[in-house]
């Protein structure tokens, strides 16, 4: 499929069949988009949890609106972002760039300054937001990498991240729950798969500045 076309054969799908199991290898390749999204200044200050624990996910769906793709779907994975910008992380970054790209890190040093003094001075909120946004690049990959497998997702925001925290034992981890995914195969009976798209027209999306 072209990736118009998996955008088109893709949706929020809400009733999965957990009988249908997702092969390694494409899991594999689902990982594989998550870890090559680009992330702001390449740092990957984020976390993704894949809940295979049946008893988490039932724990998880009280504070998910009860949603049943939480337990009904093969996969959840949970996105979670780092709640602080450390010095350490721009460092290990600045090493990871400095061996693959094989450059001296005596000349990244510069860069690594830069970037310690723009990222670990914002404040915890902004902080927050800022890595919690670099999940939905990532987020998306992974919904248009599944639209090519023909894998259902549901990207799914509606939950209490507090609370998720709590059950995965996220604050001490300095992580936080941001947003997460059900990936599987739709229910026979899933009533979004034959739904047309609800799309504004790029009449409205789209203003040309000329
Ligand atoms: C970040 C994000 C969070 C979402 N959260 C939920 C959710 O909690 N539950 C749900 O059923 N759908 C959720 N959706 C699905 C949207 O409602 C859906 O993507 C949108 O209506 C467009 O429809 P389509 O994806 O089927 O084309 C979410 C989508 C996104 C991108």
């Amino acid at each position: 499929m072209s990736v118009l076309e998996s955008l088109k054969w893709r949706y929020a799908t809400k009733s999965f069949d957990k009988s249908k199991k997702i092969k390694k290898e494409d899991l594999e390749k689902i990982k594989e988009a998550v870890r090559l999204s680009a992330t702001s200044y390449g740092l990957q200050l984020f976390k993704v949890l894949i809940i295979e624990n049946d008893q988490t996910r039932e724990e998880l769906k009280p504070f998910s609106y009860n949603q049943t793709q939480i337990t009904d779907s093969d996969i959840l994975m949970i996105f979670c972002s780092n709640t602080q910008v450390k010095s350490s992380d721009i460092d290990d970054y600045i090493k990871l760039k400095s061996e693959t790209e094989n450059i001296n890190i005596e000349n990244l040093k510069g860069y690594a300054d830069f970037m310690k003094a723009k990222l670990t001075s914002m404040t915890p909120e902004k902080t927050s937001i800022w890595t919690q946004k670099q999940t939905y690049l990532a987020l998306s990959n992974l919904l248009t990498i599944c639209g090519e497998l023909q894998i259902d997702t549901c990207p799914i925001e509606g939950f209490e991240s507090e609370k998720y925290n709590e059950v995965l034992g996220l604050d001490s981890k300095g992580l936080y729950a941001a947003v997460a995914v059900s990936i599987g195969y739709r229910s026979e009976d899933d009533k979004g798969s034959n739904a047309d798209k609800v799309r504004k027209t790029n009449m409205q999306l789209f203003e040309t500045i000329s």
